[in-house]
């Protein structure tokens, strides 16, 4: 996601201008108390050049980095701060498909100057490229493809500045079929591909090609199905909905079916009268960040079903895990209530010991909290898998300073709530049982080859922070962001990666062991102390903003950032945002790509042969990727060795 949507500001300072958090205060970084923390942290990582990286494990690699071993099969490429991609030595990279381009014959030209036309803008590939996952459907290589957000200064060239935000620049949408162009070019795509002598391209009419936007019907299962706060006036029972909004990071189940991630999804409502005063969707309202300006959308001026002054549920019917076949383009999504509504990143799934479903998934918001789900039923394969996902225990994840944790179950019992209550407000049920507040969980990865799983905490400029009196500043919901173990830096602008080891090596259990994997930081400005980073951060392989993360089928860790780049001051010599990979043993960490400037390095997948891999660029500027001249498109580039051998 781009700092500056389309208000000016990101998701997060928008929600805090709407709902303010004590006024901050104190943004000091204060190297020295942050270091006295060494003795709270207790051994759990130590900072700066030479000293020892965190963790039993991380340890024991840092003997086998000092012996040579190596797992990776490239040279680290330097950072770059061009309008380009890179990728090492021996690699090779093309465009496969960018923001606009069609998907059946039908479709609209592109307009560099212009970009999509309204008529058939539902018939091309949406904006802002960011989760993917790719599925062998009887031999045809099918992509699945969420499109996150939309920039107003592209879709809409041309139209009048919009006076939402603290800059007038933007276009804002003023019609109705402004409105309904940005609806058409969210949501996901479904694309067959297919790989011929001068590379992958898209199979256009493919019959499993297809757009799912902001108006596509859904219907909604497990405990919130139903219930008077999904009810509205279109849509009387509360079971069925249209569209999915911010569709932010993937995840994908064992029976080949999609899960697209709603994230962001505050943003398209607004009022044109007065905000709902029922006091439980005005707390839930103030939690979730849902305010009458909107956030640069303009959706409830054209759309009353985004104007909450009219609709006041119509938001509960966001925040949501989707889950969509990609084998038939005309089934219908499925929003499943049971795995919680929040601002959910991505859903990375594993199966606990007794083959149970589990699905780790993370809420990007500052101080909000990791989560996982496990379905009551097992898995089986070739099983009837249609209700798995409608049943299962919601848990809230609590870190504890001595390296274990918990995973707190969500029940009436522990919440206060009912089972409804806590599927639609369930930030309110992770409050009510002291969950960790944490620094913007991003993606959350399993590894295939150890049980273990990882989270992206890509950063927190208010951890630690304090107001005017004092008091340390909290998350929307009063739970206070003190610095915690897991979250140990204050005024965090660079973030880290958490990892946990479920007991037993069973990830359906509730006790774990964890430690941070890294922190990145900057040893070139900040010699020492927390901000020079964990001990495998070099000058070699700065970055910031941990975003998107996979792990191959070898263990590598792939960790995708969305920070800043700016390439001075703090993050001088990180360079443009850029993909790197990660020994999960040594704990070395290689840069392997690098985007064009002003881009955001996001989603990640392979063909099934695993000789290509998919990478998604999201909101690059110009010259990328078709000239200087030219609109800036989004776009997934496919990234292949030389010799034809696998990627991971
Ligand atoms: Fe859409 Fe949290 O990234
Ligand atoms: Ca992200
Ligand atoms: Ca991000």
């Amino acid at each position: 996601m781009k700092d500056d949507i389309n208000t000016g500001l990101s998701f997060d300072d928008w929600d805090e201008a709407r709902f303010p958090r004590a006024k901050t205060q104190d943004f000091d970084r204060v190297v020295e108390r942050a270091i006295s923390r060494r003795g709270f942290l207790g051994g759990v990582l130590a900072f700066g050049s030479g000293a020892a990286v965190m963790g039993t494990a991380a340890l024991k690699g840092s003997t086998a980095m000092a012996q040579g071993a190596t797992r990776f099969p490239f040279e680290q490429i330097a950072a770059q701060t061009d309008g380009t991609i890179h990728v090492p030595e021996g690699y090779n990279w093309q465009t496969l498909v960018r923001w606009g381009d069609p998907l059946f014959s039908d479709a609209p030209e592109f307009d560099s100057q212009t970009g999509v036309p309204l008529e058939g803008s539902d018939r091309v590939f949406g904006e802002n490229t960011d989760g993917m996952e790719l599925f062998d459907i009887d031999g045809r290589e099918v992509l699945v493809v969420n499109s996150e957000y939309t920039n107003n200064e592209i879709n809409l060239a041309g139209r009048p500045a919009n006076n939402v935000g603290e800059q007038d620049s933007d276009p804002a949408p003023g019609t109705a079929e402004d409105v309904l162009l940005l609806q058409n070019l969210q949501g996901v795509t479904v694309m067959e591909l297919e790989e011929g002598e001068n590379g992958w391209s898209v199979v256009i009419d493919s019959p499993l090609n297809r757009r799912i936007t902001h108006n596509t019907p859904m219907s909604l299962d497990g405990p919130a199905a139903g219930h008077a706060l999904l009810q509205t006036a279109a849509d009387p029972t509360g079971m069925e909905s249209l569209g999915t909004f911010n569709n932010c990071g993937s995840g994908r189940t064992p029976w080949g079916t999609y899960l697209t991630c709603e994230e962001n999804f505050n943003g398209y409502f607004g009022a044109t009268g007065e905000m709902p005063t029922d006091e439980a969707v005005a707390a839930g309202y103030a939690r979730y960040g849902i305010a009458a300006e909107g956030n640069g959308y303009n959706y409830h001026l054209y759309d009353t079903r985004f104007d909450v002054t009219e609709n006041p549920n119509e938001p509960h019917r966001a925040g949501w895990i989707v889950e969509i076949d990609p084998s038939d383009a005309a089934s219908t999504p499925v929003k499943h209530t049971a795995l919680g509504r929040f601002k959910h990143e991505n859903a990375a799934y594993a199966l606990a010991n007794d083959n149970r479903l589990v699905v780790y998934m993370g809420d990007d918001e500052r101080g909000e909290f990791m989560y996982k789900w496990v379905s009551r039923d097992v898995y089986e394969e070739g099983g009837d898998t249609s209700t798995l996902l409608n049943e299962g225990q919601l848990y809230v994840a609590t870190f504890s300073d001595n390296q274990t944790g918990e995973w707190v179950a969500l029940t009436p019992e522990a919440t206060g709530m009912e089972a409804a209550e806590i599927a639609i407000f369930t930030r309110m049920a992770g409050s009510a049982v002291g969950a960790t507040t944490m620094d913007r969980p991003e993606w959350i990865a399993v590894n295939p080859t150890a049980a273990e799983a990882y989270c992206c905490l890509t950063n927190n400029s208010r951890r630690g922070a304090t107001n005017d009196d004092g008091e340390v500043l909290t998350n929307a919901g009063g739970d206070v962001m003190e610095v915690n173990a897991p979250n140990p830096r204050e005024t965090n602008d660079y973030g880290q990666i958490v990892r946990w080891r479920p007991e037993n090596g069973d990830h359906g259990a509730v006790d774990f062991e964890w430690d941070l994997y890294v922190m990145a930081g900057n040893p070139n400005v900040h010699s020492d102390g927390p901000y020079a980073g964990t001990d495998n951060i070099n000058a070699g392989n700065l970055f910031n903003s941990p975003d998107g993360m996979q792990i191959d089928t070898t263990g590598l860790i792939w960790i995708q950032t969305d920070g800043d780049d700016s390439n001075e001051g703090d993050f001088e010599g990180m360079g443009n945002n850029q993909m790197l990979a990660g020994d999960p043993e040594t704990g070395e960490i290689r840069r392997f790509l690098t985007g064009p400037n002003g881009s955001e390095v996001t989603g990640l997948t392979w063909s099934s042969d695993r000789r290509t891999m998919f990478v998604g660029i999201q909101h690059p500027a110009a010259p990328f990727p078709d000239g200087e001249d030219a609109l800036p498109r989004s776009a997934i580039v496919t990234v292949k060795r030389n010799d034809g051998n696998a990627v991971g």
